[in-house]
């Protein structure tokens, strides 16, 4: 046999040499010892095994040996190989375990601890009670509408009578949305009330129509006792043929009874609101004080101030303009309209004497009227 063909001695080719290999070998060794987590475990493995690592580069060079020589240099890179793969699995798993061992005591849930110290949430009083009276009236057969609180003014004050130049536009301070450009007449507003949600209804349905809409206004009025600037109003709407102010009184006792016990009186005073006409404002006589305090200066009723009566909201006969601008033939069709302050209702309901505790969302102000979801 002649001698080994120098250039292709595997001890000359640099990284097939021992001590190149054993240094390849004891560095991804010490690398994988060092790594003190998954992630570094990871990088140590990319550095020590992947295909641009010592060892790899190394069994590349192995296939251009000559034959006799690729048997001990293919030993040496392999067992090398297989040593640092089998410390790259031994340390991935004690750093799983150590992974696993960590997490079970970071999540470990403290079943001894007291449950039921958070207290319970429910609805608001002021939403049970537009549901209560919601389904009063679903009782009568009417349905329950609703409308979005971002309003056209169209909707808000045209349609229902009420002209730009119209004097009742300042009964209501009005929050007008500013356009995305900054114009600050964009055409749309907080609505002001309810009354909105009886146009887009008389034009999405043909009459008979009889619903009854709870929801939130708002308007540009200061926080105090009695005022608020987002507060709810409940309005019912009927059409049909032949309805008169008759019917809206009955409606408008039945529901006042519903609300507040049999017996409760109430009463109309004439009044004006452009959508209807004629229209009238609904009083309840004082709960407190049942109209005894009027004209006796010895027994005053703060609740009424010794007037007997406590507003209630408003209603009347819708206006045929009103029917016109949504379609309907005032010859054929009548209809009556009223709307009613939530927050009234539930004050003189539960004796809530201020409007503030309605909106603070203190749960001491809610739990009283029972937690239900
Ligand atoms: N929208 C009126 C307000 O907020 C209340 C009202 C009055 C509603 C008369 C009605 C009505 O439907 O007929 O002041």
């Amino acid at each position: 046999m002649s001698a080994p063909n120098k250039s292709y001695d595997p001890v000359e080719v640099e990284s097939l040499k021992p001590e190149e290999v054993d240094k390849a070998r004891d560095a991804a060794l010490a690398a994988f010892a060092a790594a003190a987590d998954l992630d570094a475990l990871h990088e140590a493995k990319v550095a020590h095994t992947g295909d641009r690592s010592p060892l790899a580069l190394a069994n590349r060079e192995i296939g251009a040996l000559p034959p006799h020589a690729k048997a001990d240099a293919g030993k040496r890179v392999g067992q090398a190989r297989g040593r640092v793969n089998q410390a790259l699995a031994a340390r991935r798993e004690e750093l799983e375990a150590e992974r696993d061992a960590r997490v079970l005591v970071e999540e470990t849930v403290d079943v001894t601890l007291p449950w039921d110290r958070a207290p319970r949430g429910a609805r608001h009083p002021l939403t049970t009670i537009g549901d209560r009276i919601a389904d009063v009236f679903v009782a009568m057969g009417y349905e329950v509408a609703d409308g979005p609180e971002v309003e056209a003014e169209w909707y808000n004050f045209d349609a229902l009578n009420i002209a730009p130049d119209h004097p009742a536009r300042t009964m209501q301070d009005t929050f007008f949305v500013q356009a995305a450009d900054g114009t600050p007449d964009s055409g749309v507003v907080l609505r002001t009330h309810t009354s909105p949600v009886q146009i887009r209804t008389m034009l999405t349905r043909t009459p008979p129509i009889y619903v009854i809409c709870p929801g939130r206004v708002y308007r540009t009025d200061e926080l105090d006792a009695t005022h608020t600037p987002v507060f709810a109003q409940v309005e019912g709407l009927a059409i049909d043929k032949g309805l008169t102010m008759a019917h809206l009184r009955g409606t408008l006792d039945h529901f006042a009874s519903s609300m507040f016990g049999e017996g409760i009186v109430t009463r109309m005073r004439p009044s004006y609101f452009p959508f209807t006409e004629p229209s009238a404002e609904v009083d309840l006589q004082c709960f407190v004080c049942r109209g005894a305090s009027v004209g006796d200066p010895d027994n005053p009723c703060r609740t009424c101030k010794s007037e007997g009566w406590i507003e209630w909201g408003g209603c009347g006969m819708v206006n045929p303009r009103v029917l016109v601008a949504c379609g309907i033939d005032p010859e054929v069709y009548s209809g009556f309209a009223f709307g009613m302050g939530l927050e009234r209702t539930l004050m003189f309901r539960h004796n809530v004497e201020d409007m503030r505790d309605m909106v603070e969302g203190d749960v001491r102000f809610t739990l009283p009227f029972g937690m239900e979801i």
